[in-house]
């Protein structure tokens, strides 16, 4: 295993004094609140009342509340010390069918949370779309319909213009790779679709619709920060084999640069994964112009790392995952591999690309199985998990790497999409029955951290 780099203490000093320190949520796991005053469906109501679909049958329905709670929660924000919150905007809320009419009261809910957030010396940071599409759209075809560009620009614009004159901090999309390759692909998300013929049109309409929603951004708001952020692994060959050192190649291309490629201009990585050819065919004229965009920041979002082989049997890749459970590693509730390093390896593989001009971690964290006892929550294992993959932030940002900060995923338990509730995430634990928060150790250590000690 990789030096780990146990010598470095972390301590936020070392990071410097404009390195920016957050959490993270997304509107569908917090909010609930699933059809009050106007708001629509989401793909997501959709796909998780059908049955089967979500882990014991869990109901996002009311999730934690953050509809009715969002107050208590951004105190809390405070309470720990955390200087930047970033949170999504439900389309749903503000356009229930998806285009057409607004909402005012969604609006009005989000101007209740951004003009709280300021008053609490909190900074919004805002992700547009966080994989909640508006069913109604979904059933003219969802992100496989060429329409999605304009409805999504006409949503960012609303986004921008009710919103930009406070939010400066924006993030077009939340990973493209896991919305198109588990909704629309592997078909374990939502809206549950599977194949190449609805994979390949939806990646490429994502690709437009973040291009498009940074230029409407630039357009008006005034000062605007804007970014967008990537799910990363980082990928790793089984043995030195050839065969292996190429599927992991592969798997790099396809986890790690089929989003951000085309958007810095490089195209789409066809080389490496050749079941990307017919992507062509969603072109229309104009369309290798209109994929670029020119961020100001890339958000990394980093778990886990991935072993790969070579699998003659697995169609299109040609590669397949060597499980961590059958690596003998740690693992979290989410069976993912605890490896620092791969922080790292993420922020240095991001770096090489010189058109990125600023990237910021904008998800870290892991779910454990943790429990109440006498009124407190101590999760010792995830206070370890962030300070060794902070320690490889640190050792990133020490070799001169470009990386300017750091979110925790994420405030609160939630509704962690297909795994229902039992996952938790949070440095916060919440009671789903009594919607009782509880500030975990690991709460405590971060804003102890973060208050510089
Ligand atoms: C997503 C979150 C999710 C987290 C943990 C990220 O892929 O942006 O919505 O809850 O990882 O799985």
């Amino acid at each position: 295993m990789e030096s780990t780099s146990q010598d470095i203490r972390i301590n936020k000093k070392l990071f410097g004094d404009n390195f920016k320190w957050g959490v993270s949520v997304a509107a569908f796991q917090i909010e609930g609140a699933c059809d009050a005053e106007g708001k629509g469906a989401s793909i997501w109501d959709v796909f998780a009342a059908k049955k089967g679909k979500i882990l014991n049958g869990d109901d996002p329905a009311i999730s934690c509340d953050f509809y009715n709670q969002y107050k208590q929660d951004i105190d809390l924000i405070k309470q720990l010390n955390i200087q930047c919150f970033r949170f999504s905007i439900s389309w749903t809320r503000i356009l229930p069918n998806g285009t057409g009419e607004v909402n005012q009261a969604g609006i009005d809910f989000y101007n209740s949370v951004i003009n709280y957030c300021l008053e609490q010396g909190v900074e919004p940071w805002v992700t547009i779309y966080h994989w909640d599409l508006p069913h109604a759209l979904e059933l003219k075809g969802g992100w496989t319909n060429r329409d999605v560009v304009e409805w999504f620009k006409a949503f960012a614009t609303i986004c921008a213009k009710n919103f930009g004159d406070r939010v400066k901090n924006w993030m077009v999309m939340n990973e493209p790779g896991v919305f198109t390759g588990a909704g629309y692909f592997l078909g374990i998300h939502a809206p549950g679709r599977t194949g190449l013929r609805n994979f390949l049109p939806a990646i490429h309409h994502a690709v437009l619709c973040m291009a498009a929603g940074g230029r409407i951004l630039r357009d008006l708001v005034k000062d605007a920060h804007i970014g967008t952020t990537f799910s990363c692994s980082y990928v790793e060959p089984h043995t030195d084999k050839q065969k292996d050192v190429n599927a992991a190649k592969r798997v790099d291309a396809l986890l790690n640069r089929l989003f951000i490629e085309p958007v810095l201009g490089l195209g789409y990585p066809v080389h490496e994964v050749s079941a990307l050819k017919d992507i062509e065919k969603y072109f229309q004229p104009g369309d290798k112009d209109l994929m670029k965009f020119d961020f100001d920041f890339i958000g990394v979002q980093n778990y886990t790392r991935e072993i790969v082989k070579n699998s003659f049997f697995t169609p299109y890749v040609g590669a397949s995952l060597v499980k961590a459970e059958k690596r003998g590693v740690p693992l979290t509730n989410m069976k993912w591999e605890v490896y620092p390093p791969s922080i790292y390896q993420m922020i240095k593989q991001f770096n090489n690309y010189p058109q990125i001009k600023s990237i910021y971690i904008t998800e870290n964290g892991a779910a454990f199985p943790d429990q109440v006892t006498d009124g407190m929550v101590d999760d010792p294992k995830r206070v370890e998990y962030l300070k060794s993959y902070l320690e490889q932030v640190l050792r990133a940002k020490n070799e001169g790497l470009k990386v300017d900060g750091y979110f925790i995923w994420t405030l609160t338990d939630n509704f962690e999409w297909a795994e229902g509730y039992h996952p938790r995430f949070g440095i916060i634990h919440v009671d789903f029955e009594t919607q009782q928060r509880i500030v975990k150790s690991s709460g405590h250590w971060y804003a102890d951290f973060l208050k510089g000690n």
